[in-house]
């Protein structure tokens, strides 16, 4: 009898189809990927691909983002409820009232946003190209960064640009306190602690090292230290301990767990391939137009 992972390479050989992970998604599932990122180098995999079917494992936007990219591809999320809370904080309706209240503002997107979000937004950005995409723009505009308050707050630290922030947030982020900060300090002094960009910025105020999940990846391949406190979502310590075996990784917390990210099994990603669900479909005008902010971004950042 074949294996789950015999009969998903059998599947996405005959079907031409790639399988894009993020970093947080739980171990299994990023070891049987063709590719493992975070959102910005996964939005660029899709952009080049050259399957036909794209297995994204990862949360809805970023299936999405996919889809906007490449809309002549079928785009499959394996688990249909798979969303993103800090996505869903702001709707279309709420962006453009706040447009309204600032009508000679620009519009940054941060790529947890829905493609109606990106639609109504000049420009995109990820967390590892915040920053240079808010220095790619006039200094002398007002910035409406949406959907994110920390990475919002934590770009307008960097740069000293005139920034509203939209008020959403990760609720696994969040869930930091500066006292794990403290404590994993107290315990592990000679850990450096890298934190999302995601997190409060009492917590970022307290860490070594502040970068998306695949800088933080980066950062710890490169680091000569032996041990590091990580406070992002905990499906990254899959390839933290893979890639440095002789390096030890502390979570800040064990509540840094994303329940979307963990939506996705093997199983889902078998049954996905099997039954081509479920398939991302987007109204081409508003795609268009999302298309715009994320190419953007793409060639930014
Ligand atoms: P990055 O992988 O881009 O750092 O994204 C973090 C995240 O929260 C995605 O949901
Ligand atoms: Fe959304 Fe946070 Fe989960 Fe990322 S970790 S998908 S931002 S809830």
């Amino acid at each position: 009898m074949k294996t789950i992972i015999e009969k998903i390479n059998k599947l996405r050989k005959e079907k031409n189809a790639v399988i894009l992970a993020h970093n947080y998604q739980i171990g299994d599932v990023q070891d049987i990927a063709d590719f493992v990122g975070d959102s910005l180098a996964l939005s660029r995999k899709a952009a080049e691909t050259e399957a036909d079917v794209i297995i994204f494992c990862g949360v809805h936007f970023m299936a999405e983002t996919a889809k906007i990219l490449s809309p002549e591809k079928t785009v499959i999320l394996p688990d249909e409820n798979a969303g993103c809370p800090m996505a869903n904080m702001l709707t279309k309706k709420e962006l453009l009232a706040f447009k309204t209240e600032h009508p000679d503002a620009l519009v940054v997107a941060y790529v947890n946003c829905s493609a109606e979000i990106k639609a109504e937004s000049d420009v995109c950005c990820t967390s590892a190209n915040a920053v240079k995409i808010i220095e790619s723009l006039p200094e002398d505009k007002e910035i409406l960064f949406v959907p994110d308050q920390s990475l919002g707050d934590y770009v307008r630290g960097k740069t000293g640009r005139k920034i509203t922030l939209w008020q959403g947030y990760c609720p696994t982020h969040h869930r930091f306190l500066t006292k794990d900060v403290e404590d994993a300090r107290k315990n592990h002094p000679d850990a450096p602690v890298c934190v999302h960009p995601e997190a409060t910025g009492d917590v970022l105020s307290l860490a070594d090292f502040i970068g998306s999940t695949s800088q933080i990846l980066a950062y710890c391949r490169e680091s000569d230290k032996k041990e590091f406190i990580i406070g992002t979502e905990i499906g990254i310590l899959h390839t933290l301990k893979k890639e440095n075996p002789e390096k030890v990784f502390y979570p800040l917390s064990i509540l840094g767990d994303c329940p979307n990210m963990k939506l996705t099994t093997l199983e889902k990603v078998l049954w996905s391939l099997e039954d081509m669900e479920y398939e991302i479909k987007l109204d081409e005008e508003i795609r268009l137009a999302a298309e715009n902010s994320v190419k953007k971004m793409v060639e930014i950042g």
